[in-house]
């Protein structure tokens, strides 16, 4: 029967993660798509993540989770540390969605990661580095700071709804010039700041600040001449005071 059939894919998958001399080999359980699905992982603080073997250079999109309903699979990664990305290094987008994370070292070469549904609230990120990030989903966490994303300059995709963030100063955005859509709603935001500085973001398409407690939207000089969607919906804005100076030439929806 097919609980059977799954309990002995557990013991097999189980049996995957074996040691073979003083290293531990963490393989794929479920292989889809190009994504090498790995469950099943416990990395607490006690964990030697150097004898940690990742699943080889044929894989560069991997899963950590629990992503197939297999009993008994949940994974843990209580600190995502850039010891433990260079054991994966050659990953190049990367998901790790419920693995109860806390704190992260933002890894460098990485195109694409989510850590949704996590506890993060440390979130480390490097001046030195160049990171290659594209797309981040952090949604449902603990930020309450996004100061450092500012190295975060290639980023075009930015979630981070459900976070517990209390204002956010739009300045930030104006270092990640290629940014298409950025997700804050469902956060605590009571004001937004943005200096007198101009900010100017070509590629902006999508900003929701939807269900936050702005009483006003202010961040100084905007420039968004590709903005289609301003989500303000579920915040106590009387009076929609964008301040004087902006450009939107293409917004069609303020949803308020
Ligand atoms: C961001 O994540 C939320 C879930 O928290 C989701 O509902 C929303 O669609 C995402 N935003 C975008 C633009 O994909
Ligand atoms: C506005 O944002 C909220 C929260 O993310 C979402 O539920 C709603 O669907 C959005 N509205 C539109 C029209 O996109």
């Amino acid at each position: 029967n097919v609980i059977y059939l799954l309990r002995k894919l557990t013991i097999i998958a189980s049996l995957c993660v074996f040691v073979k001399g003083r290293y531990s080999h963490v393989s794929c359980q479920v292989v889809e798509n190009k994504w090498c699905t790995v469950q099943r992982l416990q990395i607490t603080d006690r964990t030697n993540v150097r004898s940690l073997v990742f699943p080889d250079d044929r894989y560069e999109k991997i899963r950590i989770g629990q992503y197939y309903s297999f009993i008994n699979t949940d994974s843990i990664i209580v600190i995502f540390s850039g010891e433990l990305f260079y054991r994966m290094r050659r990953v190049r987008y990367l998901h790790m969605n419920g693995v109860r994370m806390v704190g992260l070292d933002m890894p460098d070469t990485i195109i694409e990661l989510d850590v949704s549904d996590n506890w993060l609230s440390r979130v480390y990120i490097d001046p030195e580095k160049r990171y290659n990030l594209r797309k981040l989903i952090m949604r449902n966490n603990l930020l309450t700071n996004i100061a450092g994303f500012k190295y975060l300059i290639k980023l075009e995709e930015l979630n981070l709804s459900e976070n517990m963030l209390h204002t956010v100063n739009f300045v930030v955005f104006s270092f990640i010039p290629y940014i298409r859509l950025i997700d804050l709603a469902r956060n605590r935001i009571l004001f937004t700041s943005g200096g007198q500085s101009v900010i100017s973001l070509d590629f902006l398409e999508t900003l929701n600040m939807a269900e936050n407690k702005l009483t006003t939207l202010d961040i100084g000089v905007w420039i968004f001449p590709s903005l289609l969607t301003l989500n303000l919906t579920g915040n106590p804005i009387g009076l929609l005071s964008l301040s004087n100076h902006y450009s939107f030439s293409r917004l069609t929806n303020i949803l308020l």
